[in-house]
């Protein structure tokens, strides 16, 4: 059985003492939930105050970006080590870094290798486009991204993975995917594009999260979904009330 996993990606937002605020009022739900896995991905800035806060609590810490390279010259940038220090997830591919700062499925690619050679959990997003749904083009595109961001990972460390499905056309824009159609998604695309590469029974236990536009109010029905294990969570994840309200239906429904 997957267990449901609730991750909060906080993007460009909050300072280090709100965060501080944020964490701390989190705490107050999400540290009982233990029947489900939870985490927060927090801007930078704050991971070094949010591990503090989290240690021993059971809920997890993940970063939003990493580069690959081990350490040197890149002026800007995060080491797999020093993320590996702090958090137990990185996000990886999120659709505004590959929209914004060119990330490709290349790139994507070696940060996941590089995010699994420093023990971390990638959290490996992907999704279509509104003019890729609207042309049909949802399962290639998906098919494309699997293929490539995980080219060369052995089943081992495909069991380590964590995929989030999100449309880009969902995202922030309050316009959610059915459950249904979600769920669609994640059991004819993406878990069969997993099992290609990693045969069917690594596959079958990989946790897909659905992203874009998941709210209190719609949290249950994707939860309730057969392949749907978990959620992604952008807008909502900034206040404590509603993270706290998605990360309950998830434990609800386990
Ligand atoms: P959203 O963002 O919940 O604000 O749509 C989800 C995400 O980008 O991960």
């Amino acid at each position: 059985m997957r267990r449901k996993f609730v991750a909060g990606n906080w993007k460009m937002n909050k300072t280090i003492s709100e965060a501080r605020q944020l964490i701390t009022e989190l705490l107050l739900t999400l540290k009982s939930l233990d029947g489900i896995d939870r985490a927060v991905c927090p801007p930078s800035m704050a991971l070094p105050m949010a591990a503090r806060l989290l240690e021993g609590t059971g809920v997890g810490l993940g970063a939003q970006n990493m580069y690959w390279e081990e350490s040197g010259a890149y002026t800007g940038e995060l080491a797999p080590n020093m993320v590996a220090e702090l958090c137990g997830y990185v996000l990886i591919g999120h659709s505004e870094r590959r929209g914004y700062f060119g990330e490709t499925d290349e790139t994507v690619n070696l940060k996941v290798k590089a995010a699994l050679a420093h023990g971390l959990t990638p959290i490996v997003c992907m999704g279509e486009s509104l003019e890729e749904n609207q042309a049909g083009k949802t399962a290639e595109v998906i098919s494309r991204q699997v293929r490539g961001g995980l080219a060369g990972l052995t089943p081992e460390e495909g069991a380590k993975l964590v995929i989030a499905y999100e449309p880009i056309w969902a995202i922030g824009t309050g316009l959610a995917a059915t459950a249904e159609d979600a769920n669609a998604i994640h059991c004819d695309v993406v878990r069969p594009a997993l099992a290609e590469i990693f045969g069917e029974q690594v596959a079958q236990g990989i946790q897909i999260q659905y992203g874009g536009s998941v709210k209190p109010d719609n949290a249950d029905g994707f939860f309730a979904q057969s392949d749907i294990d978990g959620a992604l969570v952008g807008g909502a994840s900034l206040k404590a009330e509603s993270f706290a309200a998605i990360a309950r239906a998830a434990a609800d429904a386990s």
